[in-house]
């Protein structure tokens, strides 16, 4: 099978390794890629926007299936427009995108469904007094969001009303994230331990993939601003036997079903970020694609061919025991430009990369690019390094993952050193 991975993160790089393995590949083309996935595939230098061209290269190549790696595409139609020209593609059509990219969509579709979540408003950005009337109303703590895509920013917690106008000014009158803002939505605050599941789907069949809990804040013990996520690790307890069993019945199932049934059927890696509250699991948000950097520490613990569990998802005919989950555990750590989320300088070497031997050690590329001889940054979140076993001892995992971080380095690299702090003190 020749196959094209779409994207150029740590999340493709995972995909891309993974699918390396599979006995059924014969060509693997990374669009645009870096230099990590370079050593899985062939990296093919075009714009993921760039339809025609991505159009034009399968034809040449004979590609029969194409993995989409971030949401951007998927929202703009990439799966669609590939599918046209007869090629296989794990990833929802833009309109089952949409479960993602409007978030009032996704909310529509749980309240009606009685898919447990967050209880919520809406509001339309010329509804300014109709919204700040509801926030001098609300109990607080309480949630602001743009309905629309915001690189996993466009989310504010407010303790209190003060914050919240301030939030509401930000995204109605400054539009802090452009369109993302023409509509928000106001949230009720949850409690408890968040958790993500990854649903591999064909549209109506899924198996879950062991859980993983992400690390969105920038600073240690969870403070400072959101980011894309700052480490993984996998699986998180805090999701049972008994959890995952409610997470399946009473979230992935309604909402594939509702999704299949309104025309809007959903192929590919339905995301669920969870909260695990005292009243059970409930769904914070879906995305339409797999998670960064949860997906770096998810498919270490996989055995079987997982290229095959795609392309069966994306045949419609999904594959349950195509992978098994191999027992283990794993924590990705992801290094960060000084800066990130905000403002970062690029272009710095990254040494050390090279003294990686240990089998129980993937570094996966994300903001890196090659420059002549040199490895120097070209992003906010830099690498993941996951180390993994195959039992369950989460601290042996932790001190070869900071060990062997401590061998690379770049200008300014930063990382959270307390990744997996929730499962250690369990
Ligand atoms: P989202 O982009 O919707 O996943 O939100 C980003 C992060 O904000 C989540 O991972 C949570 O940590 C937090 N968050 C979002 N919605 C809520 C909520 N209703 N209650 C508590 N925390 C939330
Ligand atoms: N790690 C969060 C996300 O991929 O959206």
């Amino acid at each position: 099978m020749n196959v094209v991975v779409i994207g150029s993160g740590g999340r493709e790089h995972a995909l891309a390794y993974k699918i390396s393995e599979s006995p059924i590949l014969s060509n693997l083309y990374i669009i645009p890629g870096n230099p990590g996935t370079a050593k899985c595939g062939t990296n093919i230098n075009l714009s993921i926007n760039d339809f025609t061209s991505i159009g034009i290269f399968c034809k040449n190549k004979e590609i029969d299936f194409a993995v989409v790696g971030s949401e951007a595409p998927l929202v703009a139609g990439l799966s669609d427009y590939l599918r046209d020209k007869g090629i296989k593609v794990f990833g929802p059509s833009s309109s089952a995108a949409r479960i993602e990219s409007e978030k009032s969509f996704a909310k529509k579709i749980m309240v009606e469904n009685g898919v447990p979540t967050a209880q919520y408003r809406e509001f339309t950005s010329n509804k300014y007094g109709g919204a700040k009337k509801y926030l001098q109303e609300t109990t607080y703590p309480c949630v602001l969001k743009a309905d629309g895509l915001a690189a996993g920013k466009g989310v504010l917690i407010c303790e209190d009303l003060q914050t919240a106008l301030k939030g509401l000014d930000d995204l109605f009158l400054q539009k802090k994230y452009g369109s993302a803002c023409d509509k928000i939505i106001v949230e009720e605050f949850l409690t408890g331990e968040e958790a993500s599941i990854f649903a591999i789907t064909d549209g109506e069949n899924f198996i879950c993939l062991p859980s993983s809990q992400d690390h969105k804040r920038i600073g240690e013990n969870d403070t400072g601003l959101n980011t894309g996520g700052m480490g993984a690790y996998s699986p998180a307890p805090v999701v049972t036997d008994e959890i995952l069993e409610e997470i399946k019945t009473k979230i992935i199932r309604p909402v594939l079903a509702v999704m299949r049934e309104s025309g809007n059927k959903f192929v590919g890696c339905l995301y669920a970020g969870l909260m695990i509250t005292n009243e059970g699991p409930k769904a914070i948000e879906f995305n339409c694609r797999f998670g960064d950097p949860e997906t770096q520490a998810v498919l270490p613990l996989l055995n079987g061919d997982f290229l095959k569990l795609l392309y069966s998802a994306a045949n419609g005919n999904l594959d349950k025991e195509a992978v098994t989950y191999n027992g283990g555990c794993s924590i990705c750590v992801v290094a960060s430009s000084k800066g990130y989320p905000e403002e970062y300088k690029k272009g710095f070497e990254i040494k050390g990369l090279n003294n990686i031997t240990d089998p129980s050690i993937i570094v996966y590329h994300a903001g890196i690019k090659q420059d002549g001889g040199k490895i120097i940054t070209n992003g906010g979140r830099v690498l993941g390094v996951t180390a993994f076993t195959l039992n369950k001892d989460y601290q042996s995992v932790k001190s070869i993952v900071y060990q062997n971080l401590s061998k690379i380095s770049f200008e300014g690299m930063y990382y959270r050193r307390d990744i997996a702090h929730r499962v250690l003190k369990k």
